[in-house]
């Protein structure tokens, strides 16, 4: 299909398989978890470019780690390397977050502390990343139910300076910026409204729950295993109306799968978002479809 149009696709998850493969005609792409054939035999990298020749694909990486002071392991972005170069996907991406330090595997996405230093230690993961690879990943915000100490920058000033110090595109996760709004205190809108439309190109919607903290007040956990909820189609059609480039758009759902038919229908309702918010642009755009 035309790649000048926003697109709506589905986190591939082997669980989803047979449901996604009978209903490729309504999603427009796939993102696979890169990292999940860093080590696969040959015959599953294959199926992998099997159906990167049906359907478009792009990959996402998860332990990279590269908002970290530390360099970026050299053995993982040749991983890395390695698969796109053999899969070809249309872009990669990988978090802002550190997952390792001090030789301990932390195994979770964690939010560094927000300060000059990591912003600049993660500009320069990127240009490792980009030597290796070949291009910049897209960069996505992370969830955190901690705000990190030790920083002076927040959540949007910290983004903000990595976008000025690499030239690299954002990825946007939705539903990770309504729970840490939610969790720390600022209005998610307002957010959106802080970072540069023109860096937006791909966009996470996905679903959480609210879980009580040790002193009872309530936390928003981006456990990716239920339906995205309203707030997220607002915050994807106010991302609509203000980001000048075409959007990919990627539904993760990570388990407690629902029917297919759900699915669809919430790849349906980030269509009709998106085409209120590009209704609402100033400057026109192509159409969703
Ligand atoms: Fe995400």
């Amino acid at each position: 299909m035309d790649s000048l149009t926003d697109r709506v696709g589905l986190g591939w998850r082997p669980d989803l398989a047979a449901g996604i493969l009978e209903h490729l005609d309504d999603i427009d792409l796939l993102e696979v978890i890169a990292d999940d054939f860093f080590a696969a035999p040959h015959s599953q990298v294959r199926a992998l470019k099997t159906l990167a020749a049906q359907v478009p694909v792009v990959l996402h990486g998860i332990s990279l780690g590269l908002a970290s002071s530390a360099p970026a392991e050299t053995r993982r972005l040749d991983q890395m390397a390695r698969l796109v170069d053999q899969v070809r996907p249309e872009f990669w991406s990988e978090h802002l977050a550190f997952v390792r330090a001090g030789g301990i595997e932390i195994g979770h996405l964690a939010a560094p502390p927000r300060n000059r230093s990591t912003v600049d230690a993660t500009a320069a993961n990127l240009d490792r990343a980009e030597a290796a690879v070949g291009a910049k990943p897209l960069v996505e915000n992370i969830a955190t139910l901690i705000d990190p100490p030790a920083s002076p920058l927040s959540e949007s000033e910290w983004l903000n300076g990595i976008l000025a110090a690499s030239p690299c595109a954002l990825l946007l996760d939705l539903h990770n910026v309504l729970a840490n709004g939610f969790n720390h205190g600022y209005d998610p809108f307002e957010f959106i409204r802080q970072i540069p439309p023109e860096r937006i190109a791909g966009i996470h919607i996905a679903g959480g729950k609210f879980v009580s903290a040790p002193d009872g007040s309530q936390r928003l956990l981006d456990d990716h295993l239920h339906d995205v909820p309203d707030p997220v189609f607002d915050l994807l059609e106010e991302t609509a109306a203000r980001a000048p480039a075409p959007l990919t758009v990627i539904l993760e759902r990570d388990g407690d799968y629902p029917s297919m038919d759900s699915l669809l229908a919430q790849i349906g309702e980030a269509r009709r978002a998106l085409a209120k918010g590009r209704a609402r642009r100033y400057h026109p755009v192509e159409a969703v479809r």
